[in-house]
């Protein structure tokens, strides 16, 4: 069996919890985010989830990202959802998304965390199914192959989305300008099975939703041709969380690829990541000094800071003027709020503390930005981001994001990314 990073023998009462969520929303091979408003795999969230589980079973963790990678499209997507087991009452199911493919799933993907999580984990717990890995760091060549031939924006060279639920950050105001010039689709009435869960007030409003909606139908009337929809989606935005992300998890892949000797692919990864880094460097944004969405449409960028905009560091992109801006960013955001890491910009227009990606904190956001944080020298912020990851949620519970002036909970409760992210901090910490 796998050695597995061990848990300290007394838990916290948070991390108890944490453990207690991992288990409650493990289905065997895979996980839900959260019973009833996520019933479902769904693609970051599963590979976030791995994290979690080496504490508790190393290779249930490796089933974990297996799976995930066993829903591959024969094109090379790994879809958003993977629609397995009892998915009753989450809308759209796949019958609205009517994907055509053998896989019942999504059409769109998710940020590929998934290379730079195994990396993690064959780090700290390498699996001992050496045909399952190999497997599966094919599965990822072939997956962010997929992203550079149907998601690369041919100006900016960095990664774009083609419906707002593809970045995860599904409401957050740089896509709005482009969102509200999707027309709406002649739409059956339908009935939207998040605000079972959820107080509406923290989620998407109806004019929004119609939209995300429009758009599933329009990716299905085109059988999801993914280069139809890269050209000529009513929704096309660049991305610098998807691009940072795909930076970070070729990195990690090509260190992957060398340490089980499979060189065949090393030079496209090796070119991708230089397309990659220029893509990211052309998110600078000068006016606001910060690394900012770009709309390719009109070769523009949006004129906010986000928490992607410190994702600088894990991209393994440091230009020292422009990381010496983004920190100062980092430090004004760190002033106006009480808890790290607010998703949307606290001084800017449309900041909502509540609702989803217009402010509130995001544990795995605070993952990521940490991650680079620590490996660019910045410890204190990054020291600071870690430590109101784990008083956020020893205050209110492990939600599925929080607001950063009261620190409240919000959103889904009893998340699986917010337990991984939690016990992967706190075991750290007491680990020495
Ligand atoms: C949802 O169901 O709201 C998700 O964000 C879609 O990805």
């Amino acid at each position: 069996m796998s050695l597995q990073p061990e848990l300290p023998e007394t838990l916290s009462s948070t991390a108890t919890e944490a453990v207690q969520i991992l288990n409650a929303n493990d289905r065997g091979t895979y996980s839900v985010p959260t019973q009833g408003l996520y019933p479902m795999q769904f693609n970051w969230d599963s590979a976030f989830a791995a994290l979690g589980y080496r504490f508790l079973d190393a290779e249930r963790a490796w089933t974990e990202l297996f799976q995930l990678a066993a829903a591959q499209f024969p094109d090379g997507m790994i879809p958003h959802l993977v629609f397995r087991g009892q998915h009753e009452g989450y809308f759209p199911g796949p019958d609205v998304w009517d994907n055509g493919q053998l896989i019942p799933g999504s059409g769109i993907t998710q940020p590929p965390v998934l290379a730079s999580v195994a990396r993690t984990l064959d780090e700290d717990c390498p699996t001992q199914r050496h045909n399952m890995m190999v497997d599966l760091l094919r599965r990822l060549v072939r997956w962010h192959a997929w992203f550079m031939q149907y998601r690369l924006d041919t100006v900016s060279k960095a990664v774009l989305i083609i419906h707002p639920w593809e970045s995860g950050r599904d409401n957050l105001p740089d896509w709005d300008q482009v969102l509200q010039r999707v027309p709406v689709a002649n739409l059956p009435a339908y009935r939207r099975s998040d605000l079972g869960h959820v107080d509406a007030a923290q989620r998407p409003t109806q004019a929004q939703y119609d939209r995300y909606l429009s758009l599933v139908y329009y990716g299905r009337e085109r059988h999801w041709d993914q280069q139809w929809l890269h050209q000529h989606s009513a929704f096309r935005m660049v991305d610098p969380v998807m691009t940072a992300i795909l930076l970070r998890a070729n990195r990690d892949l090509l260190v992957l690829l060398q340490r089980y000797e499979l060189y065949g692919c090393l030079g496209q990864v090796a070119a991708d990541i230089h397309t990659l880094e220029s893509g990211w460097r052309n998110l600078w944004n000068p006016d606001v000094r910060a690394y900012t969405a770009f709309d390719p449409h009109l070769e523009a960028h949006s004129g906010s800071v986000t928490s992607a905009s410190f994702l600088h560091c894990y991209a393994g992109v440091l230009d020292r003027t422009e990381h010496a801006h983004s920190i100062d960013h980092l430090r004004r955001f760190a002033r106006r709020v009480k808890f790290l890491l607010p998703s949307f910009d606290p001084q800017a227009d449309g900041f909502d503390a509540r609702k989803y990606w217009k402010g509130p904190v995001w544990h795995i956001i605070n993952y990521l930005v940490a991650k680079g944080l620590h490996e660019c020298g910045e410890e204190r912020l990054a020291l600071r981001i870690e430590r109101d990851t784990l008083t956020l949620s020893e205050k209110t519970g492990l939600f599925e994001y929080y607001d950063p002036e009261t620190g409240e909970g919000l959103g889904g409760k009893t998340f699986t990314w917010s337990a991984a992210v939690y016990l992967d901090r706190w075991c750290r910490l007491h680990q020495g």
